[in-house]
């Protein structure tokens, strides 16, 4: 019998896309009008988009398919029961309140239960989590592991919570914490695990202080993997009753599911507590739309429900992690610094670390992000100190790290893509001595990071 060391893509394709070549020349012009901001760019003057792993992923026949067995009708659709079945199969969760994504749910669930000075605990927000706590004006507190700080240290769940600090801030701060959340896989600190056990301590301690325990379950499939294949114990199980074990240890969730719902929009907020479940189906009639579409048309909610059940599908997963380990081996055995291990739905590159002569308040990150864009076509992200950097005070100080993420959207590019990529990321990196920093020329309060303009630094 033979065996195969070749992890293939577990599809084929139907249906395809072309992508624009263009010349640096071009792109050069494309950069300077986009205020040198990589969002401000046109997509189709982007030759690799891993900007993002959210709505950019290819839908299977079988989505497609159940596209067309959307039900319109306002209330009661038959889309949205199948849409909850399949929540509830997976989360246990009572209530199912559909969004049209994650921020949705985000926003009506902190707008429902946060007050003025509430701490709300989480291993990493990412940025708009982060931004919808603080516009209730609460303080989004970030508590993952030191090790989740550093990033070439290894460590198999990254994205574990720091129960001990937790634990302080629920003694010192109790009263003014309403929820704990933890992310999975944890974004921000480069898309790393949170094992069963972490979840396991998460759900003593609220407990123990009588807190509700919610997850930011965006990448939830991922994190099963991951749990499957480095957790003691979790080899047999598949990802599915993983994920449940995940979803039973906590009340609640919130979940984007342009990312592990294989899907273009959508999202939901579910939870078991009745009160708070109709404070929020409340909210939702005010922005989203009646709760049983939330502000997605009935074939939205056909895709998601299809798209929750092909996430947890082994072949998927093992080549979805595998294809973005091997991008991260290519680039650290080329001697990039990334955050290792690689994360589950992208690369982060240390920006800081490559580039040690621009400082941490001229951005490495930006600089690094439009070199790669100039250089190759291919458009990352920021991750650093635009990102988080202005503090609600609005004085700036440079978070624990810049990265650039390569986010890799599911089941699009191949492997000669990636392959591309690699060389692209080492040729830049050879680059770095002419690399040069930034300076912003104007950006908005909040969420700069979309739409702030530059202007790069002099020699
Ligand atoms: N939570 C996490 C951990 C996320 O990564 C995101 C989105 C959200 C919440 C919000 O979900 O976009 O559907 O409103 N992250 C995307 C990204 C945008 O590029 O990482 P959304």
């Amino acid at each position: 019998m033979l065996h195969f060391k070749t992890i293939i893509e577990p599809f084929r394709i139907k249906t395809v896309e072309s992508v624009k070549f263009t010349e640096r020349a071009d792109r050069e012009r494309a950069l300077v009008e986009a205020g040198h901001n990589v969002f401000l760019l046109k997509g189709e003057d982007v030759l690799i988009d891993l900007l993002t792993d959210s709505g950019t992923g290819a839908m299977s026949a079988a989505q497609w398919g159940a596209i067309m067995q959307g039900d319109e009708t306002y209330a009661g659709s038959r889309s949205f029961y199948r849409f909850r079945d399949v929540v509830q199969d997976l989360t246990g969760f009572r209530h199912v309140i559909p969004t049209h994504q994650g921020r949705a749910a985000e926003r009506i669930l902190f707008h429902s239960v946060l007050q003025p000075g509430d701490v709300v605990p989480n291993n990493n927000h990412f940025d708009t989590t982060r931004a919808n706590v603080e516009v209730e004006k609460a303080e989004a507190r970030d508590l993952v592991i030191p090790e989740g700080r550093v990033p070439s240290q290894l460590h198999p769940f990254k994205g574990n919570i720091d129960l001990a600090a937790l634990e302080r801030t629920l003694q010192q701060d109790g009263e003014r914490v309403p929820l704990v959340m933890v992310t999975v896989t944890n974004n921000t600190g480069g898309g790393q695990p949170v094992s069963l056990e972490n979840l396991r301590g998460v759900r003593k301690l609220c407990d123990r202080y009588q807190k509700p325990f919610f997850l930011d379950a965006c990448r939830f499939a991922e994190n099963s993997w991951f749990v499957k294949s480095r957790e003691e114990g979790q080899a047999d199980r598949s990802p599915k009753q993983i994920a449940r074990e995940m979803f039973s240890l906590a009340d609640g969730c919130t979940m984007s599911a342009k990312k592990d719902g294989l899907s273009n929009i959508g999202g939901f907020l579910a939870l078991n507590d009745d009160a708070w479940a109709e404070r929020c189906r409340n909210l939702l009639i005010l922005t989203e739309g009646f709760p049983t579409y939330g502000g997605l048309a009935g074939y939205d909610l056909e895709a998601v429900a299809r798209g929750l059940e092909e996430v947890v599908e082994e072949p998927y997963l093992r080549y979805r992690i595998r294809s973005t380990e091997y991008l991260h081996e290519r680039l650290v055995a080329a001697g990039v610094p990334v955050i290792r291990p690689a994360g589950g739905h992208a690369v982060y590159i240390d920006a800081r670390g490559l580039l040690p002569h621009i400082e941490p308040l001229a951005y490495p990150g930006i600089a690094l992000v439009n070199a790669l864009y100039l250089e190759a076509g291919i458009r990352g992200v920021e991750i650093g100190s635009v990102m988080f950097g202005r503090q609600p005070d609005g004085s700036e100080r440079a978070p624990a790290m810049d990265l650039v993420r390569l986010a890799i959207p599911r089941r699009v590019y191949t492997q000669s893509h990636i392959d591309y990529v690699a060389e692209a990321v080492i040729g830049v990196a050879a680059l770095k001595q002419q690399l040069r920093g930034y300076r912003i020329t104007k950006a908005p309060a909040v969420l700069r990071h979309f739409t702030a303009l530059f202007e790069p630094l002099a020699a």
